[in-house]
């Protein structure tokens, strides 16, 4: 949700904390704000409204000398975007200064009691109680800092990743996390930098830790990094080396982040499959498998958990598994199993999917499954992150760092990883023939190659994507393996484009919303040719046959569908379970092209963050 960085060191801080920010703005960008000690010893806080943008044009003519500092992007959660709700926010007498990610569920008790002893907030935030609490337990009972979060803390509920400067100790930033990411980064130069995520640190340093819920860190200059939980027993921190290289952090001469990670999805596929599909191409090895071949051969079911398109992977994952592995799969919004009482047996495996790692819901899910005694798989992009750490084993998808808010590249990874999975559970289950598995894992390395092909769609995409402009509904229908890309198509318009549009099983319309068609609703159809063409070609009749306009994604070579379909996009032919990898591509760029024809911030689109750390 929102994006936290710090800095501490030799530099000039603010340059490092602006470029960390505009790093982490997918994270939320509703207001921005910094705060540094500057040369003379004052600490200047800076706020605006807006981008990172806004903030630097902002501070153009400002004091940001420095060497220490805090900085933070917003994604509101309590008390409108304005400046005064922006991060940082600073204590009553103006020593401390504090950023926070994450919500304080028992701000309003805390609130009312520091009112009550006469401190008067500024904002309408949740977070600004954190450094007034820690300011009035440090002068009531006259300690540090440190003690004072200490003790602070064990009064706070909810969830934190808080960084704070004091104005008296410019040498030394605090922070601490409690199920909101916080990373710090070591310096070759004793400098210390911390981050939401690894991205504004990676071009900085590459080692790194990873804070775990309850340590509270010390950064002071000269020192080494010393890490204590609220009680003041030190924590061993776990220095990890890192493998970012900045041409993954930056557009690479794409418009959009969105559309580099949708054209680097055959690079990132191969980068998927890489040491995990032998130069063969006839055997799968993911180390989970071998070192957890019991509990996963020996499911007696699988429950998936996830989100968003995440959770639309996981439906690809569900067909796969069930076809593959003979094995029964549940697919579960994590946000809605969390609070249900669901069943969960210790035979169970349960998958989370997750692009970040972070998503609360999706880790609240795992820790219920955890409870029941259930096996926890992570399939996970960011390497670190709090969902590979709360997993007892699990497989990366390694398509590099996902920076734009809508998911695409993460989305294809996902499915490759769950494909390549269940087809490992298939072969040691003996679920499926031999050759059948040789002939699908041959057919999963050709991937990357045929998206390459559904690439060259673009241009086309491009020309037809004005057409769709206007539309107040779009429905997007498929069937089997292609209903879930129905979903994610369906989604990826309304994150961008904030069309309305719902995916659904082409066969289902005629239980409802065949009423919705008319001349006016432009209507997708991933109509490629599987088990269910036939089916899908009577569909499209129907759609149709209501003065419906419809655009067919088809396989090559179809001569069919052209007579009933105003417009046709042609993919590369593959096996049914792995259309989806193809038909998703069309449908992203679809997607990409409408909003920017709309004129869309399709990196930022509003009210969303990319990684929702919030329930
Ligand atoms: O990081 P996660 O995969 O757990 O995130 C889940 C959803 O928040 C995410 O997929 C969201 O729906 C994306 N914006 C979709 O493009």
């Amino acid at each position: 949700m929102c994006g936290i960085v710090g800095y501490i060191g030799t530099k000039h801080a603010y340059p490092i904390l602006i470029k960390g920010l505009e790093r982490l703005e997918y994270r939320g960008y509703d207001s921005a704000g910094v705060a540094m000690i500057s040369e003379s010893g004052g600490l200047n806080v800076y706020k605006a409204k807006g981008k990172v943008s806004d903030l630097k044009a902002f501070c153009e003519e400002k004091d940001t000398t420095g060497c220490a500092g805090i900085a933070h992007t917003r994604w509101a959660t309590h008390g409108e975007p304005n400046s005064t709700n922006a991060h940082p926010h600073f204590s009553a007498s103006g020593r401390l200064a504090l950023i926070h990610n994450g919500i304080i569920e028992n701000y309003i008790t805390l609130k009312e009691k520091l009112v009550s002893r006469g401190i008067q907030f500024r904002s309408a935030t949740d977070s600004e109680v954190l450094v007034q609490l820690v300011e009035y337990i440090m002068q009531s009972n006259g300690i540090e800092l440190l003690e004072a979060v200490q003790v602070a803390l064990h009064q706070v509920i909810g969830a934190y990743a808080i960084a704070i400067l004091d104005r008296e100790h410019p040498d030394t930033i605090i922070c601490a996390r409690q199920s909101s990411p916080l990373v710090v980064g070591l310096g070759n130069d004793e400098a210390f930098y911390l981050a939401s995520d690894a991205s504004p640190i990676a071009e900085y340093t590459d080692k790194v830790v990873y804070l775990n819920d309850g340590d509270i860190a010390v950064l002071q200059l000269g020192q080494e990094l010393k890490v204590v939980n609220m009680d003041n027993e030190t924590q061993t921190p776990n220095v990890k080396q890192i493998d970012v290289t900045l041409g993954q952090l930056e557009k690479g001469g794409y418009p959009y982040f969105m559309l580099k990670e949708i054209f680097e999805q055959p690079s990132c596929l191969r980068d998927c499959m890489r040491g995990r599909i032998n130069v063969d191409a006839d055997r799968i090895t993911l180390s989970a498998v071998i070192d957890y071949r019991e509990k996963l051969v020996n499911a007696r079911r699988i429950i998936i958990v996830a989100c968003g398109t995440s959770w639309h992977a996981g439906l690809i994952g569900k067909q796969l598994f069930e076809s593959l592995c003979r094995i029964p799969v549940s697919v579960e919004y994590a946000s809605e199993f969390r609070y249900r009482d669901p069943v969960i047996y210790p035979d169970d495996v349960v998958i989370a999917i997750s692009q970040s790692g972070e998503t609360a819901d999706t880790l609240a899910a795992i820790e219920l499954a955890r409870k029941a005694g259930a096996f926890v798989f992570g399939v996970c992009n960011a390497i670190g992150a709090s969902i590979p750490r709360q997993t007892t084993t699990g497989v990366y998808i390694h398509v590099g760092p996902e920076i734009g808010v809508a998911s695409t590249k993460a989305f294809t990874g996902q499915v490759t990883v769950l494909s390549m999975l269940a087809l490992c559970i298939a072969n040691e289950r003996r679920t499926i023939h031999g050759d059948q598995y040789k002939e699908m894992v041959k057919e999963l390395t050709q991937i990357p190659a045929k998206m390459e092909l559904a690439l060259k769609t673009n241009e086309q995409i491009e020309r037809l994507a004005p057409i769709f402009t206007y539309a107040k509904n779009c429905l997007y229908l498929g069937r089997g393996y292609n209903y879930p890309v129905a979903l994610e198509g369906a989604l990826k318009l309304k994150e961008i484009s904030y069309i309305h549009a719902e995916g659904y099983p082409a066969a289902e319309m005629k239980h409802g919303p065949i009423a919705l068609i008319d001349s006016e609703m432009p209507v997708f159809v991933i109509a490629t040719r599987d088990r269910l063409y036939e089916k899908v070609i009577s569909n499209i009749q129907e759609v149709r046959a209501r003065g419906g306009r419809v655009t067919a994604l088809v396989t090559e070579g179809d001569t069919q569908i052209q007579k009933f379909a105003d417009h046709i996009i042609t993919l590369p032919d593959t096996m049914d379970c792995f259309q989806p990898l193809i038909a998703s591509i069309p449908l992203q760029l679809l997607a990409y092209h409408i909003a920017v024809c709309k004129g869309k911030d399709v990196d930022r689109p509003r009210n969303l963050a990319k990684s929702v750390t919030v329930e």
